[in-house]
């Protein structure tokens, strides 16, 4: 694993909204006296969905708030590499290079990553909008190639269509998540093969 540590700049606090502390409450409220640490990852993850990454004072935040000593925290957002620790683009892709996924062409996926946005991971494009790593297994290997996007995945992809799929977050559209084939879910491609019959 790549060592993971925070970004040199910091901004000089943190604080979640208003409506995100109330949530925050909600989620600690959940857990019985003494237990509260078991909010920690929960909190987190909704610091990141607002700032788009971890920084120095949110984890400081966490842990006071948690009661917990910072390097506790700090331990989580350093193991789990879903926590950033430095900003992403609005569009962050992450490509999973596992095994299927790479048997399937994640190679070709990188290198449209590299041509269109950067050409070393992690690095945002100028405007902020754009990202990429590579990450392990995402769960859709059945789909596979396929990346992530927040908490959407773009599968059965080929280069040509997750240039598609850039070009269109960068007209600032949606685009359909799931396959990008003509397969429904992880169904087969094309359509049913069994349990086609209705039997009276
Ligand atoms: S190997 Fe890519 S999703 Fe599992």
């Amino acid at each position: 694993m790549a060592l993971r540590r925070f970004a040199a700049e910091q901004p000089a606090s943190f604080a979640f909204t208003a409506d995100n502390l109330v949530w925050v409450d909600k989620q600690i409220a959940k857990y019985p006296e003494g237990r509260q640490a078991s909010a920690v990852i929960p909190m987190l993850w909704r610091a990141q969905e607002q700032e788009g990454w971890i920084s120095e004072p949110c984890v400081r935040w966490v842990a006071e708030r948690l009661g917990m000593p910072f390097i506790r925290v700090y331990e989580i957002v350093t193991f789990y590499t879903m926590f950033h620790m430095a900003p992403v683009g609005k569009v962050h892709v992450q490509v999973c290079g596992t095994t299927p996924c790479m048997l399937r062409g994640a190679e070709d996926l990188i290198k449209v990553c590299k041509s269109k946005i950067a050409a070393t991971a992690k690095d945002v494009t100028a405007d902020g909008m754009f990202s990429w790593e590579e990450v392990e297994c995402l769960g859709a290997c059945v789909n596979a190639p396929m990346v992530q996007i927040w908490s959407d995945t773009y599968e059965d992809l080929t280069p040509e269509s997750l240039e598609k799929l850039l070009d269109a977050f960068a007209r600032g559209e949606k685009p359909k998540t799931g396959p990008q084939i003509d397969r429904h879910m992880s169904a087969p491609e094309g359509g049913p093969l069994t349990l086609t019959e209705v039997k009276s």
